[in-house]
């Protein structure tokens, strides 16, 4: 058995700059290095910069400076083709605000980032019926997104995440507009996901009892300090 623990997500001297009519210094000289299969809690007050650092390890906004590569690929370093496949393939996204498509169903939500890849349409059904399932959905599957409860939703975005089976689950705020119940059954949701298809998830959250159910649990500050607690 090897112990040592596999740095999957690589962070080093991440900057980020807003530019603009007022240029804005949200990340400064961020380091941090994720483990293969571990959940990673970031937390830190509104504003501090959390979604911005999910955005750049996602690859859905560009670093200002410095690095983040995922299992040894430099994400700065990608063309718009590449970068377009690592966010289909090998990210799954839970957006602060759920993102889905409101007027598609819940199963053609699940199914998008696989149709995108090109896959196979009946193997996407397939899996999409059964991460729906999964997340508690199986009567809900043919709701448009606009016919769910918040939960519900959050739940479908979930699925919608782990359909291409990723590397790295980015989750932000998971939780955030749901009560106690409904953000205990999401939480317990994404955890047992995560573990089932071997992914790594980096959850930002403003919930202790997530934060504390985490395998590590960071704290942001002012986009200038990144510390384990
Ligand atoms: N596209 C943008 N252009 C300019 N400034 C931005 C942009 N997006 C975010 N900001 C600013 O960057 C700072 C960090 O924003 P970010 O969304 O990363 O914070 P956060 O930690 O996720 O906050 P919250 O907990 O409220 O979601 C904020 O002060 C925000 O006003
Ligand atoms: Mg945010």
């Amino acid at each position: 058995m090897n112990n040592e623990k596999n740095i999957l997500i690589k962070i080093e001297n991440l900057k980020k700059v807003y530019t603009g009519a007022n240029p804005l210094t949200v990340l400064n000289n961020i380091n941090l290095n994720v483990y293969t299969d571990e959940i990673l809690a970031i937390t830190g007050e509104s504003g501090s910069g959390k979604t911005t650092l999910l955005n750049l390890i996602g690859g859905i906004d560009n670093i200002t400076s410095g690095h983040i590569s995922i299992d040894d690929k430099k994400i700065e370093n990608m063309n718009e083709n590449n970068l377009a496949t690592f966010r289909n393939k090998s990210v799954g996204y839970v957006f602060q605000f759920h993102n889905l498509l409101g007027e598609f169903s819940a199963i053609e939500n699940v199914m998008i980032p696989s149709l995108m890849l090109k896959y196979d349409k009946i193997e996407a059904y397939k899996k999409s019926e059964y991460l729906l399932e999964a997340v508690g959905l199986k009567d809900r599957i043919n709701h448009r997104i606009g016919e769910l409860s918040g939960g519900e939703a959050q739940r479908v975005a979930i699925a919608r995440a782990l359909i291409n089976n990723p590397l790295v689950i980015l989750a932000d705020e998971p939780t955030g507009n749901l009560d106690k119940k409904n953000a205990s059954v999401v939480q317990e949701i994404l955890w047992e996901m995560t573990k089932k298809i071997k992914s790594t998830l980096i959850v930002v959250t403003h919930s202790r009892v997530i934060a504390e159910a985490s395998d590590r649990k960071f704290k942001l500050e002012s986009g200038e300090t990144l510390s384990e607690y």
